[in-house]
């Protein structure tokens, strides 16, 4: 297939279109590099530097190409950054998807799948969640995932286009080839801020120690990028047959940040040292993701655990953080 990857220059955007090449398909990837990096743009595809804003180089796109599936990768995603700046957070994540949707319908490209979040769930009180459980976000980041998704249900009914609507949650890892992966410099991420004082030599700061888990740090689900990237992609076999859901990916797994602390420690750097500092405002207890949904439907479960996901991020981290944004 002919397939736009819209933001395949970031994390989880590039570690999918390695996969999607390894496949065989042909790739056209859009990003702006506002917070993407050259080196993460694979070798293979076809490039184009510019931003989903721009209703022309989207035109360009669709009519040079024949487009059959859209990825959209493309968000601005800093939860604290779209508290200050809500404005942005909406205009790009909402705008830049009526672009896409709005091209689509003009060059009838009927099929799309969309990186949505945890957070349309918010400070959920259900544990573990499913796509059914009531979205109540309460950020200005999660609010403008929840209304791309009602944009693009809207859309679907109106323009028939079939979309599958993933709800990752905490993503981690670098690829398996080891070659694509979260390249922040300021990571806000757990693991690759963890990864970031093990290499660095610092001390890592837990927030909170007073949270409802069974040693008071707070407890997340978190999914190997790897994996996520083959839900992605069993997420075409699913759009061939002409029909639409909403998925949470996760691993069903909750783990706490002293979890994961003690398992850099243990298979990294046993001398990592690590301090309590106050709660944050806006961290729920626990969050775990019930994928039954897409184990069953996609036929698609995680191969790959924690361990995995800390060491491949720091290998990760270690090689190509002279590149990192
Ligand atoms: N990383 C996670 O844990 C996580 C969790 C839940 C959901 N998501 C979602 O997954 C998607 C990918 O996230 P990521 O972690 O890879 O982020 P990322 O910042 O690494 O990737 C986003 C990419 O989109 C590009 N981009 C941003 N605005 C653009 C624009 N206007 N036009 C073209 N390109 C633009 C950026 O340059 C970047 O390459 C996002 O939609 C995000 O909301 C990520």
């Amino acid at each position: 297939m002919n397939i736009l990857v819209i933001g395949g220059a970031g994390y989880i955007g590039s570690v999918t279109t390695e996969l999607l090449i390894k496949k065989k398909h042909r790739v056209i990837v859009l990003d702006d590099l506002s917070t993407g990096c050259n080196f993460l743009v694979h070798p293979k595809t076809i490039f184009y530097n510019g931003s989903m804003l721009d209703k022309e180089i989207l035109e360009k796109i669709f009519t040079k190409h024949k487009i059959d599936l859209v990825y959209h990768y493309a968000a601005k995603t800093i939860v604290a950054e779209s508290v200050q700046k809500p404005i942005t957070y909406f205009s790009v994540n909402i705008g830049g998807l009526a672009n896409v949707l709005e091209t689509m319908v003009a060059h009838k490209v009927r099929k799309i799948i969309f990186a949505s979040s945890a957070a349309v769930y918010g400070k959920s009180k259900t544990f573990p969640i499913n796509e059914e459980t009531k979205k109540e976000p309460c950020n200005p980041y999660g609010a403008s995932k929840l209304y791309c998704e009602q944009l693009i249900i809207d859309a679907g009914i109106a323009h028939k286009i079939n979309y599958v609507i993933f709800r990752f949650f905490n993503v981690a890892g670098s690829s398996i080839s080891g070659k694509y992966g979260m390249a922040k410099k300021k990571p806000t991420l757990l693991i690759p801020s963890l990864n970031d004082c093990l290499i660095k030599k610092k001390e890592i700061t837990i927030y909170g120690n007073d949270y409802q888990t069974k040693d008071g740090t707070c407890l997340r689900d978190y999914i190997h990028v790897q994996d996520l990237a083959q839900a992605t992609i069993c997420g075409i076999n699913f759009l061939k047959k002409n029909k639409s859901a909403i998925f949470n990916l996760g691993s069903n797994k909750g783990y706490t940040v002293l979890d994961v602390v003690k398992m850099a420690k243990k298979n990294i750097d046993p001398t990592l040292k690590f301090h309590f500092a106050k709660r944050r405002n806006g961290d729920p207890d626990k969050l775990l993701t019930n994928t039954k949904k897409a184990w069953k439907i996609l036929k698609w479960k995680p191969k790959y655990d924690l361990k995995k996901m800390i060491i491949s991020d720091y290998k990760f981290r270690k090689k190509y953080g002279k590149f990192f944004k």
